[in-house]
């Protein structure tokens, strides 16, 4: 699959996403959310897919927001085309049936934070900054920021960022839950793979499974969530990858799961 504005590399079951827009910061423009998006659509039934990581090109940037020339051009038409083509593909990845890892290598602003907030982890450099800055340029977060920053760092943080348009470095956001972990720049990728093969070592289906309960949960009320994840420990207890992996427990050797 050719693309412009991604590369992608495959290690294994990791695929590696990298957004080189590096002139404009990796800046999402039209075609590079299509192409993000077709990666993920194209890759939704690869079985042999267990872990992602995003991140982008050049020592400065993760993604520095929406592409903001591109911004200035629309009408109100296209402004909520291009907030649903945003919203759809950040919902293809925290949909996405295996684990997506947002490794943050600089700025993460606007859109670029919103990214972030729909993968399933969020590892920095220590150079990283993140925040919301649209209330500067008179607009507001159109890729779901307004609804997925204060699901994570609550309310009151969420307004802060959003209505100030501050950013924060990668120190603060740890500190307030925004991203999970800090690393040295030149330790970021090993890190970031470190934890993606961990996971795709794990039972694919679990994985999904677990994925999706954790986020549908969490839209839903205590006891709805969890009659779900009763429904989905049946089906999830029937698969081969779960008789392997119990029965490995008590031959006292790893699993080989299969994904079946
Ligand atoms: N869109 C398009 N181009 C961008 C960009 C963006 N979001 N961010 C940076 N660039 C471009 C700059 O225009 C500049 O291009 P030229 O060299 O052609 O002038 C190049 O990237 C380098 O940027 P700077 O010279 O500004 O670099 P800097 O180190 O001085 O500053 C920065 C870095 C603080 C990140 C600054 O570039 C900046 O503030 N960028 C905009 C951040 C922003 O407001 N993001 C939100 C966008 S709106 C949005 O995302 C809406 C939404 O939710 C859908």
């Amino acid at each position: 699959m050719d693309f412009k504005n991604i590369h992608v590399k495959r290690e294994g079951a990791v695929a590696v996403v990298t957004i080189d827009r590096e002139k404009a910061l990796n800046a999402l423009n039209a075609e590079t959310i299509a192409e993000l998006q077709q990666f993920f659509r194209s890759h939704w039934t690869d079985r042999e897919l267990h872990c992602v990581v995003i991140t982008g090109a050049g020592p400065k940037a993760f993604v520095a927001g929406a592409d903001i020339k591109e911004l200035s051009e629309l009408d109100v038409r296209g402004a909520t085309d291009t907030s649903m083509r945003g919203l759809y593909l950040m919902k293809s990845i925290e949909n996405f049936p295996c684990p997506v890892i947002a490794a943050i290598n600089g700025f993460a602003l606007g859109g670029g934070c919103e990214l972030a907030l729909a993968c399933d982890f969020r590892l920095a450099s220590e150079n990283a900054k993140l925040g919301q800055p649209e209330i500067n340029l008179g607009i507001i977060p159109g890729y779901g920021g307004t609804q997925r920053l204060a699901r994570l760092v609550g309310r009151g943080k969420a307004k802060e960022l959003i209505f100030t348009g501050d950013m924060v470095d990668a120190k603060e956001a740890h500190r307030i839950g925004l991203v999970d972990e800090v690393y040295p720049g030149d330790q970021l990728m090993d890190k970031a793979m470190e934890l993606a093969n961990k996971i795709a070592a794990k039972g694919p289906i679990a994985m999904a499974a677990a994925k999706e309960l954790i986020n549908r949960g969490l839209d839903v009320n205590l006891s709805a969530g969890c009659d779900l994840e009763k429904v989905n420990f049946g089906t999830v207890l029937a698969t081969a990858d779960s008789k392997e992996g119990l029965k490995a427990f008590m031959e006292k050797r790893k699993p080989e799961f299969k994904g079946e």
